[in-house]
């Protein structure tokens, strides 16, 4: 049930990568379908038709956000989350990885994790979840379902690889196909084929390493058929970049993604740690996605992606945020906190990349990326990147209500349920510096109450 009320209150958003918008004492109606109905600053103003709703009063220190959109997650890696990162990318797969995946053969292991799993995301936040399930095609409809039930908003692949994959996990290619046509025929059937969908498939090439050509080619087919989202793996690391070039003959991910017909407006490639400026060109050129993944970038890649840089060379190239579970194990909160930092980095390196000058008067106009920026990515920009600026990421009027109430110290300096909390509340804070605290310090703590699409998704 959709709350149907009207929120008076803070609301903060993030509409541009340089605005924060601090709407302070606002009347937000939630109508019975869950789209904001109407947003103003007094209450008299409110339509004929929304009079009488109950109002709920937010209390200073509380404020509504948008839910945080995550790009790029593996589902099936979720129990090995915070441990066994310690080999490189490759071997990271064939050691531990594909043999997690693999145990997703069993409906009942997929019954057991999945759920535990969405309700990590949403307690954390994560109201919109792209992910990659497992190779197999009972689990994925497992994974889609709980979705469904756990009322997030999802964008769901059945992963797919017939090649270089061991073989109590690899698929063959027409095995592959059929099951990923079936599945998205099946979410299409359960779910519908419009925006409006709460659980949409995706086509999901594992990565180019994994996938013969026949099998692309025929992903690609798929996609544009069904016209359908894409995700994969592109540029992410030194020791898959070259395996792609032995493979290929010296050719690269993007070029391969888009002869396949698997590169467009509704591709989302996560890591690009390693594009070069002409990939990057033809990614916005097409309106594809680049996922920074800052935290397992770091980790596996031992890389970043020169979000600022980007923005500022490539100005229509879509970026968003993913927390790459479990290759990469933050939040994310600490993924918006890791972009912070690993933009410090960058920034020594994005007038030349290739400078190793350490020159900070010249590049200082690049230490850009600051809270907002990177709440911005984790909100409006993972909104704009599939496509649903205009449904979520941002409060609009005729927008969904995808939202978080984040409790920030109350006067008795615990949350609203007696939980402590991470940081300290002094009293004197504006609203605007206890949420850059809860964007650099806090936890799921503050996160008080989820909302998609107008209902409470953590206590119902
Ligand atoms: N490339 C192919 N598969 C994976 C995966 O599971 N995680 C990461 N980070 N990269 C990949
Ligand atoms: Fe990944």
């Amino acid at each position: 049930m959709s709350l149907e009320a009207i929120i008076h209150g803070t609301f903060i958003d993030a509409p541009t990568a340089r605005s924060l918008r601090v709407r302070e004492n606002v009347f937000v109606v939630v109508t019975n379908n869950g789209v904001i109905g109407q947003i103003c600053t007094d209450e008299s103003h409110i339509r004929e038709e929304f009079k009488g709703l109950r109002i709920i009063r937010l209390a200073k220190t509380q404020v509504i956000v948008p839910g945080l959109v995550d790009l790029h997650i593996h589902a099936p890696q979720f129990k090995q989350l915070g441990t066994k990162t310690d080999i490189p990318l490759m071997e990271w797969l064939q050691k531990y990885t594909f043999p997690a995946e693999s145990a997703f053969s069993s409906s009942a292991h997929a019954s057991n994790i999945y759920p535990k799993l969405l309700s990590h995301l949403l307690k954390n936040g994560t109201t919109t979840a792209v992910l990659y399930g497992s190779n197999h095609l009972s689990a994925t409809k497992i994974l889609a379902e709980s979705c469904h039930k756990a009322g997030i908003r999802a964008f769901v692949g059945k992963t797919c690889a017939d090649m270089l994959t061991p073989d109590y996990y690899v698929e063959t290619t027409e095995g592959s196909l059929k099951d990923t046509e079936e599945f998205v025929k099946w979410c299409y059937e359960k779910w519908g084929s419009g925006k409006e969908g709460k659980v949409r498939p995706v086509v999901t090439p594992r990565f180019i390493p994994t996938c013969s050509k026949e099998l692309l080619k025929g992903l690609g087919d798929i996609a544009q058929k069904y016209d359908c989202f894409v995700q994969s793996h592109a540029a992410e690391s030194v020791d898959e970049e070259a395996l792609v070039e032995s493979q290929h003959s010296g050719r690269r991910d993007v070029e391969i993604y888009q002869e396949s017909g698997l590169l467009g407006n509704k591709t989302i490639l996560a890591h690009c740690c390693r594009l070069k400026d002409s990939e990057a060109g033809v990614m916005e050129k097409v309106g594809a996605t680049v996922v920074s993944c800052p935290w397992s970038n770091i980790l596996f890649a031992r890389a970043t992606v020169p979000i600022p840089y980007y923005n500022s060379t490539f100005p229509n190239l879509k970026i968003g945020l993913g927390t790459d579970i479990a290759g990469g194990f933050g939040t994310m909160l600490d993924n918006m906190r890791t972009a912070i930092l690993q933009d410090r980095i960058d920034s020594f390196a994005t007038v030349d990349r290739s400078s190793t000058s350490t020159d900070l008067d010249i590049k200082k106009e690049n230490w850009t990326v600051d809270f907002k920026y990177a709440f911005h990515l984790a909100t409006a920009s993972g909104a704009k990147a599939l496509g649903m600026e205009d449904m979520i990421g941002t409060f609009e009027e005729g927008m969904r209500f995808d939202a978080l109430q984040l409790d920030l110290g109350l006067d008795g300096e615990n949350g609203e349920d007696g939980r402590a909390m991470r940081f300290t509340r002094f009293g004197n804070e504006s609203v605007e510096e206890l949420f850059e605290k809860w964007v650099t310090t806090g936890d799921d703590r503050n996160v008080v109450r989820v909302w998609v699409d107008g209902v409470d998704v953590l206590s119902s």
